[in-house]
């Protein structure tokens, strides 16, 4: 496959938060494979930012290991000398984001203005406010800089304005990209393309034809050490505010005018103004226990160190989008850790037909489209045929299966990560697959009732095996409307 990879213009990434979890996690490994693939241009730089006090060559050193621990593939693929070509671009600077340390000198480094400035707030929210001051009184919150916020955006509606608020002092919208992996994903991506790229679809996209959707964001892993921040969030906060949520809006939304960020954006919005409130009988929670058979995971609450946890590793949603094209369809979403297998899927579920020419025997056969994020990234749909062979009118579903690595050739095209390709965004200037300030809003807004309804109702998370489909509340969610969830498979 030809590649198709067109470097940006010479930019300077500095990473505050440089030497934690996730910049050794993604956003270097990330940035040395956008390298490697000819998209940064050489003059580039990467200015890591943190409180410790380092040389330069040992932050080259931490990015290095982290490299080969998280992008080790990458480094095979790639000629012996890029990643010593990749260090070189690689700087340091220690700096305090509540003092004046270090800052001049970052200034120093930042005054070509002729360079893409882009600055990662991979910190805690606790410190946006601070470094969005101390870039603007240090002359580096410019027109043309951009800045880079991660989830959590905010624990509620209240938290998140005071963080949007806070942003706006100093930054216009157009120049704060709110990630959310999720919008970085191929599949999700794709999501749009199939929808809007097609004829097929959009006419049989709406209540009339589409019985039921369903959202399942399924992870094996369990909260491992990252238990403190969990057992303050839960699944909902977690997954469903930001990530399901976002999943929701691409599958429900108007198609936009055309594939710019505020025609996007503002379609998304709407589908989230739209979702109705969910009473509690919509709403089934789960805690993990422990692991079986060999499996020596401690269960949730051994996990986060709280005997008495009220939080949820486990939610499913029934919800609606009360509009024209949707009223009348559910939209049942899940998420959960520890579960049977890694899955993440979205499924259309059509309606029957409206009479079955081939009586009752028949049984009722539905088309089902389902979209795989990860893993094994494709689109299934699922048609109704005669089952080969005499013995008369026997109907079978078969699947009409895309899976891209199939579909696309041995290479099934150049994976990039989310991450790689929302930096890349981020340095070309386009907000499209960012969160804007509404929109977060808006999600907090439909979110913040359902918590506080289960806070004021004293509900606890029911039990579930570690390795199962969650809690069999979550079951009888869709089992007492005649549905039931697809299998999670991997
Ligand atoms: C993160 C959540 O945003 O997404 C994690 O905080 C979760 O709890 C992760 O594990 C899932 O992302 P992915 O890309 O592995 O599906």
């Amino acid at each position: 496959m030809v590649s198709r990879v067109i470097p940006v213009e010479p930019f300077d990434l500095v990473i505050f938060g440089g030497t934690g979890d996730l910049s050794r996690r993604k956003i270097l490994p990330g940035l040395f494979k956008r390298f490697l693939a000819g998209q940064m241009p050489p003059e580039a730089r990467v200015i890591g930012a943190a409180r410790s006090e380092m040389p330069r060559e040992e932050f080259q050193d931490l990015a290095a290991e982290a490299i080969r621990e998280f992008a080790e593939e990458a480094i095979g693929d790639g000629d012996g000398d890029g990643l010593a070509a990749f260090l070189d671009r690689i700087h340091y600077i220690s700096i305090d984001a509540r003092g004046e340390k270090g800052w001049n000198e970052l200034q120093d480094m930042m005054s070509d203005k002729s360079r893409i400035e882009a600055y990662y707030f991979s910190v805690a929210p606790s410190l946006f406010g601070d470094l969005a001051e101390k870039l603007q009184s240090y002359g580096m919150a410019d027109d043309e800089s951009r800045i880079v916020v991660e989830k959590p955006f905010g624990r509620d509606l209240e938290s998140a304005r005071e963080l949007n608020a806070t942003l706006a002092r100093y930054f216009d919208e157009r120049q704060i990209y709110r990630i959310d992996h999720y919008l970085g994903k191929e599949t999700v991506q794709n999501l749009m393309a199939v929808r809007f790229g097609n004829m097929l679809f959009e006419p049989l996209w709406n209540s009339q034809y589409v019985d039921h959707i369903q959202i399942t964001v399924a992870e094996t892993v369990g909260v491992g050490g990252r238990g403190e921040y969990y057992d303050k969030s839960g699944a909902m906060r977690d997954m469903v505010q930001n990530h399901l949520m976002q999943l929701l809006c691409l599958i429900a939304m108007e198609p936009p005018a055309r594939f710019s960020p505020d025609a996007v954006r503002d379609e998304k919005l709407k589908v989230i103004r739209a979702l109705d409130p969910v009473p509690p009988h919509h709403i089934a929670r789960g805690q993990y226990g422990e692991g079986q058979n060999g499996d020596d995971h401690p269960d949730y609450r051994t996990a986060v160190g709280d005997p008495r946890s009220k939080t949820e590793s486990f939610i499913a949603i029934r919800t609606m989008v009360s509009n024209w094209r949707w009223a009348g369809t559910p939209f049942y979403l899940r998420t959960g850790k520890r579960m049977g297998a890694r899955s993440s899927e979205i499924t259309v579920v059509f309606k029957d037909t409206p009479h079955s020419i081939f009586g009752e025997d028949a049984g009722s056969h539905r088309n089902v489209l389902s979209i795989r994020l990860q893993p094994n990234e494709g689109i299934t749909l699922g048609v109704t045929i005669k089952e080969p062979g005499p013995g008369g009118m026997r109907l079978v579903d078969v699947p009409l299966d895309m899976t891209f690595a199939d579909a696309l050739g041995p290479d099934g095209g150049e994976q990039v990560e989310a991450y790689e390709r929302l930096i890349m965004d981020v340095i070309r200037g386009n907000q499209t697959l960012f969160m804007r300030g509404d929109e977060v809003e808006a999600a907090w807004a439909w979110t913040d009732p359902i918590i506080e309804g289960w806070i004021k109702r004293g509900d606890v998370p029911k039990p579930y095996e570690s390795g199962s489909t969650g809690p069999t509340d979550s079951d009888q969610l869709l089992k007492r409307e005649g549905r039931e969830w697809r299998k999670i498979a991997p």
